[in-house]
């Protein structure tokens, strides 16, 4: 199919044309079958086309399409907000708003963090990814492709490195960074926030460092600094719970929510402590298809099959498949440039990397040629595009994980 009528800003990693999806496989209009590591970007937790959110939807579109809710307020939004702000595992109450993308989340939080504190200033990290729109691109942890050509970006934001045992940045190295910050760039008590991924996606997959986090977490307590957490690709279950914060015994005081939130639908989300949301002045937040009552369907059905005990069964079967092989290729050596595996839970990334330890990419783009021709999706990440991140839907049948970890073995195999 023709690509006349689109931008050529869009990059595509596979030129393909879907027609359509079952839980983890999709075909193409040609009819060929593929299996689905990349599940969206993130937003397909629970597979293509899972018979609860299909229903919900295909229900609510009998009843309701559309309705802004700052003009009427509909059902599905108030049970939504219900239902998820008893979802997000924190002590405190919570309220929130709903948005139409990761971004839009993002931005909403830059508003309500300046509306709660009277400060602007944002510390985000390196090889953060936050979105695409204009202040949101600012928060980045990485310029090409995203910053370029687009001027002066909305700010203040200064950036520090993201510790990780995946990426080897100590908490120490990340501590004296910041103690730099303060001492040379900027003062502290102008920082209205700090916003960090708790398991980074573009950026590689890499887990945060829980001694760091904690850390965090108290000196933003001490400076009355807010902590955001981002947990648009790392939440809903991907890291084997609700939320990958949980993981670093921290909470956050917001947290953005997005993709697998409405099991394909598009759908986001601030959420936080209740006192923060309520500072910005009445039509300050809203949007006009923000929480769309199809999407809130989409995202109440999702709630219903993201029960506990499923989170922890999907998340440790991947988790486990995912490991047992690449420990495997690794004792085989099955492939020269097979390099770490990072992240956590069903998180995981698979660096591929040269003899010398630099990264890979050309090897990687091989990759996800070869691997597409084959039958499998997979999508690269990270600063030098040189690390594979696994997105199975989290309910991907066992005989489809191995199926499609077989071709992946087989592709590293084949490279060059
Ligand atoms: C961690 C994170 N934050 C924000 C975003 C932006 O979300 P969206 O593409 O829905 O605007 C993404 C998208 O990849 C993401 O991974």
């Amino acid at each position: 199919m023709s690509h006349a009528a689109i931008s050529q800003s869009i990059s595509i990693v596979h030129p393909i044309s879907l027609s359509h999806g079952k839980n983890a496989e999709v075909w193409d209009t040609t009819g060929k079958r593929y299996i689905d590591f990349v599940g969206g970007i993130g937003v397909l937790n629970l597979g293509h086309c899972h018979p609860g959110v299909v229903e919900a939807i295909r229900e609510q579109a009998t009843k309701l399409t559309h309705y802004a809710f700052n003009a009427v307020p509909h059902a599905p939004y108030l049970q939504l907000m219900e239902r998820l702000s008893a979802f997000i595992p924190v002590g405190y109450p919570v309220s929130g708003m709903l948005t139409n993308s990761g971004a839009e989340a993002a931005e909403n939080a830059l508003k309500i963090v300046r509306g709660a504190t009277g400060r602007t200033v944002v510390i985000a990290f390196d090889g953060a990814f936050h979105g695409r729109t204009l202040a949101t691109l600012n928060l980045n942890g990485k310029v090409a492709p995203y910053k370029q050509k687009v001027g002066v970006l909305p700010g203040p934001v200064y950036h520090l490195p993201y510790p990780s045992a995946d990426n080897g940045v100590t908490c120490a190295e990340a501590l004296k960074a910041m103690d730099r910050l303060f001492s040379v760039e900027i003062d502290v008590s102008d920082v209205a926030c700090f916003i960090i991924e708790p398991v980074q996606g573009e950026g590689g997959f890499l887990a945060l460092d829980i001694e760091f986090a904690q850390a965090l977490r108290r000196f933003c307590d001490a400076n009355h600094i807010l902590l955001i957490a981002d947990e648009i690709q790392s939440g809903f279950g991907r890291t084997g719970q609700r939320f990958a914060f949980s993981r670093l015994g921290i909470e956050p005081d917001l947290i953005l929510l997005g993709k697998s939130i409405a099991g394909g639908v598009p759908l986001g989300a601030v959420v936080g402590r209740k006192p923060l949301l309520d500072n910005l002045p009445k039509g300050g937040l809203g949007g006009t298809y923000s929480g769309n009552p199809i999407a809130c369907a989409g995202a109440l059905a999702t709630l219903d099959a993201m029960t506990d005990a499923h989170l922890k069964t999907w998340g440790s079967q991947q988790e486990e498949a995912i490991t047992r092989r690449y420990h495997a290729w690794r004792t085989q050596g099955v492939c020269a440039y097979l390099g770490r595996m990072t992240g956590v839970g069903a998180m995981r990334g698979i660096e591929l990397v040269n003899a010398d330890g630099t990264p890979a990419s050309k090897q990687l783009t091989q990759l996800l040629e070869l691997a597409r021709d084959a039958g499998l999706l997979l999508m690269p990440s990270g600063k030098s595009r040189h690390i594979i991140r696994l997105l199975a839907p989290l309910t991907i049948e066992p005989a489809v994980l191995e199926e499609g970890l077989d071709i992946l073995e087989a592709c590293l195999r084949q490279l060059a």
